[in-house]
């Protein structure tokens, strides 16, 4: 029963979702850490994989960036394909001070400048919150693999570039980083009554004018990767 963006036949995927942002990460994930991988998904190059990690069943699915198109992914796997857990795994600029290059960021709950929760109707605020059985493996595995992490509050934001220069009032707030993604996951987990989390690598420091080069980045995605692979592992 495949829907316009999936290809997946009901039963293809696992129940634990590993999700980059980009695809090729996807394709990566798969040809080096499952065993017998097979592409169950190839509609707009978003390519999604199921193998077993140490003998588990588990499937790697690109997002797409930003909101809406991990919203569209996430709804799916959740609502049509059975998914228990989603575990996204991407890159984050630093905000808070103490937070450098290449720390992973363990996302407890995500704050958004997207409309995305307008569609509940509720009357109020709501806070996108991470599953605290994914949480509590993730910093297992993290501390077991010896990277330094921060565990809080992230920024879902809608823009890359941004003309409103807000990341030092969003600072003064705690929030550790920014991405694009895990505001409508967390929300899309929670109407599902599913499991999610996002796990994040520090690529740059916005508000220092830092980056990591390309081979620091593929280091560090590895690093999150087997923490992703470790904590999907445990559920
Ligand atoms: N902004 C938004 N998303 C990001 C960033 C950023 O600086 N770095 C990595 N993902």
């Amino acid at each position: 029963m495949p829907t316009p963006h999936n290809n997946a036949e009901k039963g293809d995927i696992a129940e634990t979702v590993i999700m980059p942002g980009d695809p090729l990460r996807a394709k990566f994930i798969a040809e080096n850490y499952l065993d017998n991988p097979v592409c169950y998904n190839q509609v707009r190059g978003m390519y999604g994989y199921t193998g077993t990690y140490k003998g588990k069943r588990i499937s790697v699915q690109g997002s797409g960036m930003g909101m809406p198109s991990m919203a569209i992914y996430s709804w799916e796997l959740f609502n049509i394909y059975g998914v228990r857990n989603i575990i996204r795994t991407g890159t984050a600029g630093a905000i808070a001070d103490n937070v450098n290059l290449r720390d992973i960021i363990i996302a407890m709950s995500a704050s958004t400048n997207s409309a995305y929760a307008s569609q509940y109707n509720l009357n109020g605020t709501y806070a996108p919150t991470a599953s605290w059985c994914l949480v509590s493996e993730a910093v297992k595995a993290t501390e077991k693999n010896g990277c330094k992490y921060h565990v809080g509050n992230i920024l879902s934001s809608d823009t890359f570039y941004d003309d409103s220069e807000s990341l030092s009032s969003w600072q003064k707030m705690g929030v550790l980083g920014i991405e694009m993604e895990t505001a409508s996951l967390y929300m899309n987990a929670s109407r599902s009554g599913k499991n999610a989390l996002t796990i994040l690598t520090v690529s740059d420091c916005p508000l220092k004018n830092l980056s990591t080069s390309a081979e620091e980045r593929q280091n560090s995605f590895r690093d999150m990767m087997e923490i992703s692979l470790e904590t999907a592992l445990n559920i």
